[in-house]
């Protein structure tokens, strides 16, 4: 059986669906660069009759990307596929990924449809995207709680349609990793076809078994793990990529398979996606959170300091993690910068390498050590928002507070508001509150702030401090960004450019539209 194993990359189609996890265009054609980077075989860009939005973004990213697959998600219905392939159809290498759910409860209630009816939706779904697409992959939906017999029939089904590609999804998490694996070795078995098509996993976390779940499949003859960056997707989430790949890797001489990921570039590509969706990457998170290499105990850092394989079944460098990580400090000039940016993934023109050079001086000045994280910070803050003409632009922010006493904390604000400078004092519960409460009532706004996190990107007292805030308005959410030394500036920064990424949503502004359609 050949060892090598497809990595199909959702994170802008199901991981794009966890909540706070929307990208616009602009952050999803940069992700897809870096998923490309990172050696992914396939890009799930999207669903593209699920709005106008995401048939423009799928579009983008099928034109941008020129080695791996570009993949729209279909329903298994005429207008769905056709739709998709409008929008991938100028990829190098296109790929129609269409679904219909087979497990009993999904055909009785939801779809409202007999099996046969199902089977015959999945031919004709599957011979129309065929004849459309060179690659198509059908997915049935909740797998994992379908009939083995009736899955049999599916598969065989959607082969003989055309379909390369047979997808045996946990669509909620519902699947045991020794059950998993009967299953895809019954399905291989038992088509008749099976010969001619891969069999796919795609797992989600509800009952933390994803990975589990994904490494017993492959074990048991799926040749493709549908992923995404950090686990992100519904719910608790999909199959981390990273996470994946590393058993793998670090357990090849049980797994004996391969697959075609640059390992080095998975910090890199996580730390984008958490930068790009203002999500912190936890601590604990296997193989790239903060701790993941951090050794605290005694008996443990003797053991590194005598050989690391003691505690260390990894290196840090192995998936991109550089151990000194201080590459850039106040002397350090602008061709220093480029390189190290260049290193990190970032190819920035003069004008933009000059923003984030200036911001790192100005930052060089406050705190002594800068790190990979800082610069990628000035990236975001100096870069990638210059592209965006946004409404708000915060100019001061003080505040003040007194401890012990009944005196409320105040906070004065000035912002540009486009060309008008506006001001404002007020007060608040805590310094935060203040901030928020001068900057709503200066931009007018009645969102509601629905999350609030504050991570220190680096060590060190002297950290910049990395904010995101998540905002509702009605039916639009956003989540905006932020990141400074002094944790309230973030704070307010990050505030305002949630209200700049509402604004935009709420006037449907996609920026970065290529190709404009009806
Ligand atoms: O979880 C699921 O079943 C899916 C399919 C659309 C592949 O995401
Ligand atoms: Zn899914």
């Amino acid at each position: 059986m050949d060892n090598r194993v497809y990595i199909f990359d959702t994170t802008l189609r199901d991981g794009e669906q966890s909540p706070g996890a929307t990208m616009n265009l602009h952050e999803k054609l940069r992700l897809a660069e870096q998923l490309e980077k990172l050696g992914v075989d396939c890009i799930e860009a999207g669903f593209p009759a699920s709005s106008q939005g995401d048939f423009d973004s799928v579009k983008a990213i099928a034109e941008k990307v020129k080695t791996c697959q570009v993949a729209g998600l279909a329903r298994c219905m005429e207008q769905d596929i056709t739709r998709t392939w409008e929008a991938i159809k100028n990829a190098n290498h296109p790929r129609i990924h269409t679904f219909l759910a087979t497990s009993p409860i999904h055909m009785q209630y939801k779809l409202r449809k007999e099996p046969q009816e199902v089977l015959a939706m999945i031919e004709k779904g599957v011979k129309l995207a065929r004849s459309l697409c060179p690659v198509v992959e059908f997915s049935a939906e909740d797998a994992s709680r379908s009939d083995k017999d009736f899955l049999v029939q599916v598969a065989t089904t959607a082969i003989n349609a055309g379909a390369t590609v047979i997808n045996l999804p946990d669509t909620v998490g519902y699947a045991i990793p020794s059950d998993y694996a009967k299953l895809i070795e019954y399905m291989i078995k038992n088509c008749p076809v099976s010969d001619k098509a891969i069999f796919s996993v795609h797992c989600h976390d509800d009952l933390g078994l994803s990975v589990s779940n994904t490494l017993a499949a492959l074990g048991a003859g799926a040749r493709q793990a549908e992923v995404t960056l950090c686990g992100i997707g519904e719910r608790a989430g999909n199959t981390a990529l990273e996470e994946v790949v590393m058993a793998l890797n670090v357990r090849r001489d049980l797994f004996h398979l391969e697959t075609n990921i640059v390992k080095e570039q998975l910090f890199p590509s996580c730390r984008l996606l958490s930068m790009i969706i203002g999500k912190p990457i936890p601590a604990n998170k296997a193989v790239i959170g903060g701790n993941a290499f951090a050794h605290e105990s005694g008996i443990h850092q003797d053991g590194m300091l005598k050989n690391r394989e003691t505690y260390e079944i990894m290196t840090p460098q192995s998936i991109g993690r550089t151990s000194s990580d201080i590459v850039i400090g106040k002397h350090s000039g602008r061709n220093a910068v480029r390189t190290r940016l260049e290193e990190l993934g970032y190819h920035l023109n003069d004008d933009q390498v000059n923003a984030v050079f200036l911001a790192m001086k100005t930052l060089a000045d406050k705190k002594a050590r800068i790190h990979d994280e800082d610069l990628e910070a000035l990236v975001f803050s100096e870069v990638y928002r210059m592209r965006i003409p946004d409404r708000f632009h915060l100019s001061n922010v003080a505040v003040q507070t007194s401890m012990g006493s009944s005196m409320p904390a105040t906070a004065a604000v000035v912002l540009q508001d486009r060309e008008k400078e506006v001001r404002l004092a007020g007060f608040g519960t805590g310094p935060i509150d203040a901030a928020f409460n001068v900057i709503s009532q200066l931009c007018g706004t009645k969102a509601e702030l629905e999350k609030f996190s504050i991570n220190a990107i680096t060590g060190g007292t002297d950290a910049q401090g990395e904010v995101s805030v998540h905002l509702r308005d009605g039916e639009y959410t956003a989540t905006g960004r932020g990141s400074d030394l002094d944790i309230i500036v973030a704070s307010a920064k990050a505030y305002i450019d949630a209200l700049n990424r509402l604004e935009h949503k709420e006037k449907d502004v996609i920026s970065y539209k290529q190709n404009p359609t009806e």
